[in-house]
């Protein structure tokens, strides 16, 4: 009776530590500390916006959608979700986007040799404007 009790209990505590892992929303996306601190050197405003948005149009929109939502009409045939840049990006630094923009990462392109520095600087502020 006692090790049924004990094999209920390593059950009961496996599946949940198994419901857990499932349930956590992508991996984290470790960024070097340099990344993390740096600035973004595309001074803010309606000009980076409007030339971020030009690029974000052409370049990620097909997966990540219109509003950043991850609807884009490519987003369906990839194996992960491409997020909600409303809120996801929150308490994220400039240079943690740039970042992973430049590497990619899985179904996440890497962008280092397609875009030039300046465009994922300007897209950056760009994906701000999505924030709720
Ligand atoms: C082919 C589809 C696809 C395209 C095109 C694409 N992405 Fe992504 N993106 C993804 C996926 C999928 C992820 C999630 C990757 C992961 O978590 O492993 C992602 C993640 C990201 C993230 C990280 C978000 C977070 O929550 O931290 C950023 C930033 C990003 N993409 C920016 C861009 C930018 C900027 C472009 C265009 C220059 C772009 N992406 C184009 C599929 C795409």
């Amino acid at each position: 009776m006692k090790s049924l009790k004990v094999l209920f209990v390593m059950l009961t505590v496996s599946a949940f530590t198994l419901a857990l892992v499932s349930f956590v929303p992508g991996k984290p996306w470790e960024v070097p500390k340099e990344y993390k601190t740096m600035k973004n050197p595309v001074k803010a405003g309606d000009e980076a916006i409007k030339a971020g948005k030009a690029k974000y149009s052409t370049t990620c929109k097909s997966c990540h959608g219109p509003k950043g939502l991850g609807d884009g009409p490519k987003s369906k045939t990839l194996k992960t979700p491409s997020g909600d840049f409303s809120v996801d990006l929150k308490g994220q630094a400039d240079g943690e986007l740039f970042y992973k923009t430049k590497t990619g990462r899985g179904d996440m392109p890497a962008y280092d040799k397609k875009v030039t520095d300046e465009d994922i600087w300007s897209i950056v502020h760009y994906l701000r404007t999505f924030a709720k």
